[in-house]
């Protein structure tokens, strides 16, 4: 499925109207365990996702489904309270739809974070991590289908999708706040079933550090659009077949509440900064 601009515009226009003069400087997609930062917002203003015109609702545990708008570190924004997820049956272009609109309103920076499992046997779980580069071999794109113009060309560079001025300062706010940040390559897949050990043997031949379900999409379509990108992942467990223990999503939960706050003040500290 794939959305026309006039659909884009309709989404922006209707949340235009609700926002009395804001305007989000930045979109904030949060992963397991930050969702919370939604609630921190100065003068927030939220609407469900049911009231936009043709927003989708996350159906993920631990998503609620709206978008908050306020302040939060001196900065103007918008926090997906509840992102959406291919392994939900939803395309790429239903993923990525918020990115584009909350470009329509304005914003030109996009935080995501997520949880992952850790491929790199060096590391631990709980372990941060600053996304540099992505692996993703999941033959969706966001961007398939007729592309609209208006928001970047039919064959975008992906040599920067990760902002490198961004990775600088999320560096410089670990270094500051002496948190601990690794930094490594996000590999997408698609699940919803975790990785079996043979594809996180392949996927750490491949180069990829973390594994996840979720960033790469909304990375590809906010780079699309001219947005500078930040992304972080919070290493909640090391990845299938490393341990000899199965994967639980009570598990993954269970660690990213654990690491939430270090996570928050990480991104709030970026935030601030941009
Ligand atoms: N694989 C995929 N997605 C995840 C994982 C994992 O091990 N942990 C948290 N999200």
């Amino acid at each position: 499925m794939s959305f026309s601009m006039n659909q884009y515009w309709e989404s922006a226009d209707c949340l235009r109207s609700r926002l009395s003069g804001f305007q989000p400087e930045a979109l904030m997609i949060l992963g397991s365990g930050l969702g919370f930062l939604a609630d921190e917002l100065e003068h927030p203003v939220s609407v469900p996702y049911g009231d936009i015109p043709h927003f989708k609702p996350s159906t993920a545990p631990g998503h609620k489904g709206q978008l908050v708008f306020g302040r939060l570190e001196g900065k103007d924004v918008a926090v997906m309270q509840g992102r959406m997820h291919f392994y939900e049956g939803y395309s790429l272009q239903e993923v990525t739809y918020a990115v584009r609109v909350l470009r329509l309103l304005g914003a030109e920076k996009l935080i995501v974070t997520n949880a992952a499992g850790c491929v790199n046997r060096e590391w631990s779980a709980g372990s941060l991590m600053l996304i540099t580069d992505h692996i993703k071999l999941c033959l969706e794109s966001p961007l398939r289908g007729e592309n609209l113009p208006a928001f970047g060309p039919r064959f975008p560079d992906a040599s920067t999708i990760y902002t490198p001025e961004y990775q600088v300062l999320a560096r410089n706010a670990a270094q500051s706040l002496d948190i601990p940040l690794k930094e490594g390559i996000y590999m997408f897949f698609p699940g919803p079933q975790y990785e079996t050990p043979a594809e996180i043997r392949a996927a750490r031949i491949l180069g990829a550090d973390a594994v996840g379900m979720s960033t790469v999409p909304e990375a590809i379509a906010a780079r699309h659009c001219g947005m500078k990108v930040l992304g972080l992942s919070l290493l909640t467990n090391m990845a299938a077949g490393i341990l000899s223990q199965p994967l639980s999503e009570e598990d993954v939960l269970d660690a990213a509440a654990k690491a939430s706050r270090q996570f928050s003040l990480l991104v709030r500290n970026c935030l601030a900064q941009m």
